[in-house]
C-alpha cells in the first residue's frame, strides 16, 4: 500500500510503498476514504510531540471502511462497516490506504454522514462538546475560547447558541473578525487590536465568563489569568504559541484561579463504554450543521508537502483533506 512515511524526528516525509499491515487480536484493518490534516498533526511531523518509533505513518483521525477483522468479537461486529477511526497512540496512521486500529477506536458512521464528513468526527466535536458541558456542568455563565477562527471555535460558537452559554470569542486578524459573526458570533476580539486586554476584562466581567480556553499557552495564559474574573478556571487544550507557560502565582494563590489542561484521549479514557456511546450519537445528530467543519480542499496523499504548505499558509481558511487514490476506485 501507498503511504506518508517519516524517518526521523522532524524529519522530511516521503510517500512509500509498504507492506499492507495485518490487524491483531481485538483490531482491524480499514481502507481510509478521508483524512484531515489537525494541529496536532503538524506538531508531531515538526517533533514537538515525541514519536516513539521511526519510520512512522501521522494522521490521527480519519474513516474508511473495515476490509479484515483480527479476532475478538468487536474487530467481528466492525467488519464491512464505514467507520471513522483514531490511530493506536504510538502506532501508525491515517495518512495512508490502509490502518491497522483498535476495534475500539472505530465508531460506525450514520448513513447520512458522507466519508469527507466522518474523518473529522471524533477529535474536534468530541472536545467542543466536552467544553461544552464543562461550561454548563461548571455553572460558569459564559465562556473565552482563543483559537475562535478554528475548525473546533467555529463548533463552539455554535453549540454556544444552541445552548445559550455566551462565548467569547479571540481572534488574531481583523478578517477574522466578521467572519465569526457572520456565524453567529455575539463577542469576537482581535488578540492584536489595541485596548485588547481591557476589552477582554470588561467584557469577561460583565457575561461571567469564568471558563477559559486555551490553545495558545505562552504568555497569552499568562495574560488571559490576569484580566478574567476572580475565581476563573482555565484550560489549556493545545500549545500553538510553541511557548512554555509562566505565571505569577498570585492568580492561582489570592485570585483563587484554577489552571488544568485537557486532551481528549485522557478524557475519553475516564468514561464508560455507555457514556462514549452516547457520546459518538450525539456527534452523529450534531455533525451535518452544528459540529461541522468547512473543508478548503480535497488533496491526495502524494500531495502531502503540499497540503502542508497550503494548511500552514491559512489554517482558519477550512480543513485539508487527504484522500488515497484507492478511494477514488469504486
Ligand atoms: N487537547 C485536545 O484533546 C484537543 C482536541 C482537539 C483539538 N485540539 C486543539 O484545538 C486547536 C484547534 O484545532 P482545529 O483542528 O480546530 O484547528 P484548525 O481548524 O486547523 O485551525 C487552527 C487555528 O489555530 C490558529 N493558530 C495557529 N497558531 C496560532 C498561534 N500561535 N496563536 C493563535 N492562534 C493560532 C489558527 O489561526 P490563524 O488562521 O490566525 O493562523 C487557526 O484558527 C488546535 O490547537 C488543536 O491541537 C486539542
Amino acid at each position: 500500500m501507498r503511504a506518508v512515511r517519516q524517518h526521523g524526528q522532524g524529519g522530511a516525509l516521503t510517500i512509500e510503498t509498504v507492506p499492507l499491515p495485518e490487524p491483531g487480536p481485538g483490531e482491524v484493518l480499514i481502507r481510509i476514504q478521508a483524512t484531515p490534516i489537525n494541529p496536532s498533526d503538524l506538531a508531531m511531523i515538526r517533533g514537538n510531540t515525541l514519536v516513539s518509533r521511526y519510520p512512522y505513518t501521522p494522521g490521527l483521525e480519519g474513516s474508511g471502511i473495515v476490509v479484515k477483522a483480527g479476532s475478538g468479537l468487536f474487530p467481528a461486529l466492525r467488519k464491512g462497516k464505514r467507520v471513522a477511526c483514531t490511530p493506536v497512540p504510538g502506532k501508525d496512521g491515517a495518512w495512508a490506504e490502509y490502518m491497522v486500529t483498535s476495534a475500539m477506536r472505530c465508531s460506525p458512521l450514520p448513513a447520512h454522514i458522507a466519508p469527507e464528513e466522518g474523518s473529522m468526527m471524533l477529535v474536534n466535536p468530541m472536545t467542543a462538546l466536552a467544553f461544552i458541558d464543562m461550561a454548563r456542568k461548571g455553572k460558569h455563565l459564559a465562556i473565552v475560547n482563543n483559537v475562535a477562527a478554528s475548525a473546533l471555535g467555529k463548533m463552539l460558537i455554535r453549540l454556544s447558541v444552541k445552548y445559550d452559554v455566551p462565548l467569547i470569542n479571540i481572534v488574531r486578524k481583523e478578517s477574522q473578525v466578521e467572519a465569526l459573526e457572520q456565524l453567529g458570533a455575539a463577542y469576537v476580539l482581535n488578540s492584536n487590536e489595541d485596548g485588547f486586554r481591557e476589552k477582554l476584562r470588561q467584557l469577561a466581567r460583565d457575561l461571567g465568563a469564568t471558563l477559559v480556553l486555551d490553545a495558545v499557552a505562552g504568555r497569552q495564559t499568562s495574560g488571559l489569568l490576569e484580566v478574567v474574573p476572580r475565581g476563573s478556571r482555565l484550560i489549556v487544550y493545545a500549545r500553538l504559541s510553541g511557548e512554555d507557560i509562566s505565571l505569577d502565582p498570585a492568580l492561582l494563590i489570592r485570585d483563587d484561579k484554577q489552571l488544568s489542561g485537557f486532551y481528549l484521549g485522557n478524557w475519553l479514557q475516564s468514561k464508560n463504554l455507555l457514556f462514549k456511546m452516547r457520546l459518538v450519537h450525539r456527534v452523529g445528530r450534531l455533525l451535518p450543521d452544528i459540529l461541522a467543519s468547512p473543508v478548503s480542499r480535497k488533496m491526495p496523499l502524494e500531495s502531502v508537502e503540499e497540503a502542508l504548505h497550503l494548511y500552514t499558509e491559512s489554517m482558519s481558511a477550512g480543513k485539508i483533506l487527504l484522500i488515497p487514490a484507492q478511494s477514488h476506485r469504486p
